[in-house]
């Protein structure tokens, strides 16, 4: 429905003009008021910056630069301690996670779930790009739903728990899928910022 909206709108309505602005304000200023979250920016982002700057993100050596070196630590300690096989769990993961590395790498098994997984699914698809990390539908404040009873030894979210509807939920819901001597990881880390 918002989709054949949107079509109906940009086919329609030049991009700069008056009219389109000031729908834009118009939705954004609902989307604030009602406590919603705002996808279609989101979405809007994510389709202009990610053709963009393709090429340095599919390159290994950018992975790495950009993979969590917290991250790093818990796992060489978990590793230490003899623990195998993680398996981690990432929140908000966007088109392209900021863990690929440690994919890559075999460090762990990762579930990465986005509430816009579809349209960033569609997104790589159209352009043929290809990821370690593909994020399937689900919201953080409905994570048992999604991740079906499975445990993880880590929980990661970089820059997406200011996203959500509900904080509160999404970290109380990330306690109940934690091993008992796992780590979550969360923070506000901008993937714009990368060298
Ligand atoms: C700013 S992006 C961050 C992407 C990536 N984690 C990074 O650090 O670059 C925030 C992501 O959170 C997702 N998101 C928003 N609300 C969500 C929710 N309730 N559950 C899961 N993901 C959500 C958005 O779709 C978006 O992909």
């Amino acid at each position: 429905m918002i989709n054949n909206v949107k079509a109906v709108l940009k086919r329609y309505i030049k991009e700069d003009s008056f009219l389109r602005v000031s729908l834009k304000i118009v939705y954004k200023f609902f989307i604030k008021c009602l406590n919603l979250p705002d996808y279609a920016s989101e979405l809007g982002f994510w389709r202009s910056w990610l053709p963009k700057n393709w090429e340095r993100l599919s390159c290994q050596e950018l992975q790495k630069i950009i993979f969590p070196k917290p991250l790093l630590i818990f796992i060489n300690k978990l590793q230490n301690n003899g623990c195998g096989n993680l398996e981690l769990l990432e929140i908000g993961s966007g088109p392209v996670s900021l863990l690929a590395w440690g994919v890559n790498k075999n460090l762990f098994h990762v579930v990465a779930i986005d509430a816009l997984a579809d349209s960033y699914e569609k997104i790589m698809k159209n352009y043929k790009y290809s990821y370690p990390i593909k994020p399937i539908k689900g919201y953080g404040e409905r994570l048992p739903n999604v991740v079906n009873k499975k445990v993880f030894d880590i929980i990661y979210s970089s820059n997406a728990l200011d996203h959500v509807v509900s904080p509160e939920k999404c970290l109380n819901n990330m306690f109940k899928v934690l091993k008992k001597r796992g780590g979550i990881f969360t923070w506000k880390d901008i993937l714009m910022k990368v060298p």
